[in-house]
């Protein structure tokens, strides 16, 4: 048995000490083979620099995913030409820094496939996710074993219909962006796993990974204040998958949350 673990969306400096502080203890507990963590938000709650990306390798992170702000900082264009696995979304227009997908050696030789790709509803413009899968999942036929996917999205619909539409040729879907997990994780009949949102390492009592108070005049005055992170109760949340390495299908999926008091 492989096990994938997936990191939810890490939020500024409050995420990446928990993840610094506690994933590697996660990791073992999990008995995770693989570990897929969402870096979007890492920086300053909008997108990666290299010293997080950095920070979060040395967590235990296998792979980065990325989301409508990987292109936040600046400094990021460097290391998503350069390092095979720190991912933007895949459907990003062409000539955008860096590539949407890595392949990954895992237990018993196996290659593993990982997607970043963003949805459309609700989000800044992309191309589709759905064809630029399609694309990806036919150029690169016969070099992988197995395919994850991380869909940065914003819709349960759209998100749920990605699932269909790639059971069994993605064997493990989930989403990411909201912040908020999903309490629809499944196994689906061609052999995968689904979950809509797996959730963030951030802020329990927070406005998506926000202090409330940095956020609440945007809605009651109309005011945008710069936001600030939550740094108080952090809870790190996600997703746990299980492949059976013969017959490549998942044979279980698991949410998972861990706070600070768990990990006394
Ligand atoms: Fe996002």
């Amino acid at each position: 048995m492989l096990n994938v673990l997936a990191v939810g969306d890490v939020f500024g400096e409050p995420g990446c000490a928990f993840v610094k502080k506690h994933l590697r203890r996660i990791i073992r507990q999990e008995n995770a083979d693989l570990t897929i963590v969402n870096a979007e938000n890492a920086s300053l709650g909008s997108g990666t620099d290299p010293q997080d990306a950095q920070l979060l390798f040395d967590a235990g992170a296998d792979v980065l995913t990325g989301g409508n702000h990987s292109f936040r900082k600046y400094s990021a264009f460097g290391m998503l030409e350069e390092n095979d696995c720190v991912l933007r979304p895949l459907n990003f227009p062409p000539g955008s820094p860096g590539k949407g997908w890595c392949i990954v050696p895992v237990k018993s030789g196996l290659r593993a496939l990982v997607i970043s790709v963003c949805g459309q509803v609700f989000m800044d413009p992309v191309d589709s996710p759905f064809f630029a899968v399609e694309r990806l999942l036919d150029e690169q036929k016969g070099r992988f074993d197995f395919a994850i996917c991380d869909l940065h999205a914003e819709a349960t619909s759209e998100k749920q219909v990605f699932a269909h539409r790639f059971d069994g040729r993605i064997k493990i879907i989930f989403g990411t962006h909201t912040h908020v997990p999903t309490a629809d994780e499944r196994l689906t009949a061609l052999g995968g796993a689904y979950i809509t949102d797996i959730g963030m390492c951030g802020g329990e009592e927070s406005v998506i990974g926000l202090t409330y108070s940095s956020v609440e005049s945007r809605y009651m005055q109309n005011i945008r204040r710069k936001g600030v992170a939550e740094s108080k109760n952090i809870a790190l949340n996600g997703a746990v998958f299980t492949v059976n390495e013969s017959t490549l299908c998942v044979t279980a999926v698991k949410r998972i949350k861990y706070t600070e008091g768990d990990l006394l």
